[in-house]
C-alpha cells in the first residue's frame, strides 16, 4: 500500500449522477458531472487509502489505484455502497436522483398522437442516511454533500441533523454561485464545511484542492481518533 496520512485506512465514495429508466431508451438523470467526487477518490488514494469508488454513469476515466464499482440507479449505488462497507470514512458526493419512475416500461413508450404520458414518480432510499444511521458497521466519520439553489447554509445545517451525517460539504449549484461552467459540471467548487463544531467557508478552488483539502481533514480526524 502508498504511504501516507490514510494508509491502512478504508475510504468509500460516491459520485457522479444516477441515471433512473422511464423505459428501455429515456431517463431521469442531472448535471452532475462526477469530477468533485472522483477528484475526492484520487486524493484519499494518494494519501495511502484503500478507495472505493461507487460512480454513476460518468465521462471520466478511473482513478488511478482506485477500486470502481459503476452503476447506474439509485437502488444499485446503494447496494454497492452496503456492498463496500466496512469502511473508516465515507464521503457521499453522488447527485443521486431523489425519484425514481413507479414503473418502469418495458418497451419504449409510443408517441401515438393520443394522451401525455404521466410519469408516476416514487421515492429512492437515501443512501447517506441509510449508512450514517446503522447502528451497526457505521463508518466512523459520514460525510454528506449538499446541493443547494438558495439558503445554502441553513439548508445544509438541517440536512446534517436531518441525514445523521458527521459533516456535511454545502456547495451552491446556482447560477449564482459565480463559478464559471457552474459548481455541477464545472471545474471549481467554493464550499462550507459543516460540522458540529461550526460552519467554516472555503475559498473558491479547483475541485482537485477542494478534494485535498477534505482529504486533509479527514486524515487528521481518523488519526486523533482513538481506535476501539
Ligand atoms: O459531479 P460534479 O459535476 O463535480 O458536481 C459536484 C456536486 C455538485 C454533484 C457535488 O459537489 C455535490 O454537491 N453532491 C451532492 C449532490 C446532491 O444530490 O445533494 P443533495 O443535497 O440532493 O443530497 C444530500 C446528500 O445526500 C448527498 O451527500 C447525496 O449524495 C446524498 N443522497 C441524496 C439522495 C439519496 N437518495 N441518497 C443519497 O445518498
Amino acid at each position: 500500500s502508498v504511504p501516507g496520512p490514510l494508509a491502512g485506512r478504508h475510504v468509500l465514495v460516491t459520485s457522479g449522477p444516477t441515471h433512473e429508466p422511464i423505459d428501455p431508451v429515456r431517463y431521469i438523470a442531472n448535471r452532475s458531472s462526477g469530477k468533485q467526487g472522483h477528484a475526492i477518490a484520487a486524493a484519499a488514494a494518494k494519501a495511502g487509502a484503500r478507495v472505493t469508488l461507487v460512480s454513476g454513469p460518468v465521462n471520466l476515466p478511473d482513478p488511478v489505484g482506485v477500486t470502481v464499482h459503476h452503476v447506474e440507479t439509485a437502488r444499485q449505488m446503494q447496494a454497492a455502497v452496503d456492498g463496500a462497507l466496512p469502511a473508516d470514512a465515507a464521503i457521499f458526493a453522488a447527485a443521486v436522483a431523489d425519484w425514481r419512475v413507479a414503473s418502469e416500461a418495458g418497451e419504449k413508450m409510443k408517441k401515438d398522437g393520443g394522451a401525455l404520458p404521466a410519469l408516476a414518480l416514487t421515492e429512492n432510499p437515501d443512501i447517506l442516511a441509510g449508512v450514517a444511521q446503522r447502528t451497526e458497521g457505521r463508518p466512523r466519520l459520514v460525510v454528506g454533500f449538499a446541493a443547494e439553489t438558495q439558503n445554502v447554509v441553513a439548508y445544509a445545517t438541517a440536512k446534517r441533523a436531518r441525514k445523521g451525517c458527521d459533516w456535511i460539504v454545502a456547495n451552491d449549484v446556482s447560477a449564482q454561485s459565480g463559478i464559471e461552467g457552474g459548481v455541477m459540471g464545472g471545474d471549481r467548487n467554493a464550499v462550507h464545511l459543516i460540522s458540529a463544531e461550526g460552519v467554516e467557508p472555503w475559498p473558491v478552488a479547483s475541485k482537485t484542492q477542494v478534494a485535498e483539502r477534505l482529504v486533509a481533514r479527514i486524515a487528521a480526524f481518523l488519526g486523533s481518533e482513538t481506535s476501539s
